[in-house]
């Protein structure tokens, strides 16, 4: 058998699945999220938006397969904001007791304001930058003004939602002024997700993403897509077990309890 010839913007790691999939918007980037860890090997990664942590365990999901050591800054004020809808302090819980249990080492959260936090973090220390809050394009833009020297030279900001027009979003507008003046690369599926480089980047591949010419970006458009899906779909199907642990316990479970009991009876005989 042939090892299989890998283009150079994927690899085995880019089938790998989340180990978590909570509720989430940024399924379908998780694939690409496990090829970047890898060609990247970042460090340290700062996170501004985890909500119910689905980015922030693919990251650490990466790092712990891969080894890197990487330390995961997972800031969130854990409240909600105007787009996603405000929620309670179960979410921070749920997310605190995945964190402690399998990644101790490598996530921390920083539960505050993106403001408040950045000054806890060193100039140039961030390897990948995540940007994932508030979607209005002053909170965009501050975020990334604030946040961009906490990048060293040669890291990379990724920006959710780049693809999402309406309800007042503006990352997109962001990611146009940006993505002009640096070198990108985007996607449109998962509501979108734009990679900026900042500075020189080093490795390779990253620089043949980042120069990839418009057949091969539909390319790994398309294989990303493709590949997202499958986490998406996954995502969605999370809630199923709960629906039904919720059946089970209601009451129209328990008063058609006497029909399945016959309808079980009946089947036995007929076989
Ligand atoms: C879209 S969610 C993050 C989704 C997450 N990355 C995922 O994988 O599903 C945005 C989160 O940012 C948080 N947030 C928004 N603005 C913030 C701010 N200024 N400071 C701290 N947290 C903020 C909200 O509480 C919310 O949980």
């Amino acid at each position: 058998m042939t090892a299989r010839e890998w283009p150079f913007w994927m690899s085995p790691v880019s089938y790998w699945q989340p180990a978590h999939f909570p509720e989430t918007a940024w399924a379908g980037h998780a694939p690409f999220a496990f090829w970047l860890m890898d060609v990247l090997g970042p460090r340290s990664i700062a996170e501004l938006g985890s909500h119910n942590g689905f980015s922030t365990f693919v990251f650490a999901e990466a790092a712990k397969r891969l080894e890197l050591g990487t330390n995961i800054d997972a800031v969130d004020s854990w409240e909600g904001d105007e787009h996603i809808g405000f929620y309670g302090d179960e979410v921070y819980g749920r997310v605190a007791e995945i964190a402690a249990r399998d990644y101790p080492d490598s996530v921390r959260l920083r539960r505050g304001y993106f403001a408040d936090v950045r000054s806890e973090i060193a100039d140039a220390s961030v390897d990948l930058l995540h940007i994932d809050g508030r979607h209005f394009y002053d909170d965009v833009l501050e975020d990334v003004t604030m946040w961009r020297s906490s990048v060293r030279d040669g890291g990379v900001i990724l920006f959710h939602d780049i693809a999402v027009t309406e309800r007042g979003f503006g990352v997109w507008r962001v990611w146009e002024e940006l993505s002009a003046q640096h070198p990108s690369f985007s996607f449109a599926h998962s509501y979108g997700l734009g990679v900026l480089a900042v500075g020189e980047v080093s490795d390779p591949r990253l620089r043949a993403l980042f120069d990839a010419d418009d057949e091969t970006a539909d390319r790994i458009r398309g294989d990303y897509e493709r590949l997202g899906q499958a986490v998406t779909d996954r995502v969605l199907l999370e809630p199923v077990p709960a629906q039904l642990a919720a059946l089970v316990d209601s009451e129209s479970w328990r008063l058609t309890r006497p029909l399945r009991v016959v309808w079980q009876s009946l089947k036995r005989k007929r076989s």
